[in-house]
């Protein structure tokens, strides 16, 4: 990454090679870029099951203005990637406006837009696409520059393409919001997924000592990322072991969050990103409760903070299964069970 300003030739390095199969990307300042024209990616053109996820060959996006392209490795697979599959999430999703689903990639940055100074081609990044027309089950995706953040360096890119989204919720719901300190009793629950085991490994990063529910299977994995006790939430009600905590953090929803407000101290907040909390519950209990709001971005910054901490050796993403991008289908539906250890990722090109 630099700061300087780059030359024509540093951001477009393939201008005038005079390849075949160039994309005219006049808008750019890019114009031979030796990309392929089109492109496979993973397309929707309705809500529904698996099966409206097909492989398409579509045309590779050209960055506006703010905007870098990503010559996509991996793409991570989220929850929230199957809601939208199947009831659209709020948004509209058709055959005259079809979807390329996914939030999160890991990548090389292969063209930038007008005014981008800060990302040259070639940068191995991470990014969150959340605010992207499209997603990332594809061979190249547009972020904008604003959204970008280094691939932590000693990092595989399905590793990295694990990081985005559920770095950026602990980052701004744990550590913003949640105001996570020294010494404080937390209680993360779903301490063996995506988001939450990159909790129990920011919590203890900051100095918390850090209890998390989990199911007997993943005892071991979430007290190999530092949990200090891990309580099998199928085999004892977490009432019975826990008490008293400065701080939940909650992933999971439902039942487990109504009930975790019992085990908040008077004084002591909750955190949920898997649900409402019931606010009226929380005063008459003296604690103080927050729900995830929707996010306008930019990530980049949050994303970094993140990345620093990989790149201190303070944080890991367990990659639980790989598909090739042609079975984002299925990854989605393992995702869909609810018991993914880690992440689920997307393997776009060896
Ligand atoms: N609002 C936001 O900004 C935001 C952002 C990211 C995610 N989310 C939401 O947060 C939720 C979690 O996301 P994620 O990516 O972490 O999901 P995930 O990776 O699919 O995590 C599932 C994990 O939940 C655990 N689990 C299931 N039931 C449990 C229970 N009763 N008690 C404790 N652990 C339980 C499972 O562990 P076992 O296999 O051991 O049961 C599994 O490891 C989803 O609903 C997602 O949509 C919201």
């Amino acid at each position: 990454m630099s700061e300087r300003r780059m030359s024509r030739e540093e951001r477009c390095p393939a201008a005038g090679l005079g390849l075949a199969l160039l994309v005219a990307a006049t808008t750019v300042g890019c114009a031979n870029l030796a990309v392929p024209a089109d492109m496979r990616a993973v397309r929707m053109a309705t809500t529904g099951g698996p099966d409206v996820l097909r492989v398409e060959r579509v045309a590779v996006p050209v960055p506006r203005a703010g905007e870098v392209r990503i010559r996509v490795r991996a793409a991570g697979v989220n929850p929230v990637d199957w809601k939208i599959r199947e009831t659209g999430y709020g948004r509209k999703i058709d055959a005259a406006a079809p979807w390329i689903p996914g939030f999160d990639v890991a990548g090389t940055i292969d063209a930038v837009g007008e005014g981008v100074t800060t990302w040259r081609r070639g940068d191995a990044v991470v990014a969150a696409l959340q605010r992207s027309a499209q997603g990332g089950y594809a061979e190249y995706a547009i972020a904008s520059a604003d959204d970008v953040a280094p691939k932590p360096v000693a990092w595989s890119f399905e590793s990295a393409a694990g990081l985005p989204t559920a770095g950026i919720t602990v980052w701004r719901y744990l550590v913003v919001t949640g105001a996570v300190a020294r010494d404080e009793r937390v209680l993360v629950q779903g301490g063996a997924g995506g988001v939450g085991s990159i909790a129990v490994q920011v919590a203890k990063a900051r100095g918390a000592h850090v209890k998390a529910t989990a199911s007997a299977r993943n005892r071991a994995y979430v007290e190999s990322i530092g949990a200090d006790e891990v309580i099998d939430y199928r085999a004892v009600r977490f009432e019975e072991r826990v008490a008293d905590v400065d701080l939940v953090f909650d992933t999971v929803g439902g039942e487990t969050l109504a009930r975790s407000l019992a085990v908040v101290r008077r004084g002591g907040r909750l955190v949920t990103i898997a649900g409402r909390p019931d606010l009226q519950a929380c005063e008459t209990a003296g604690i103080v409760c927050a729900g995830a709001v929707a996010s306008q971005g930019p990530f980049g910054d949050a994303l970094r903070e993140i990345v620093a901490l990989a790149d201190a050796g303070r944080l890991a993403v367990h990659v639980d299964r790989v598909f090739p991008l042609e079975q984002a289908a299925r990854a989605q539906e393992l995702n869909r069970e609810g018991h993914t250890r880690g992440k689920i990722v997307l393997r776009v090109r060896p």
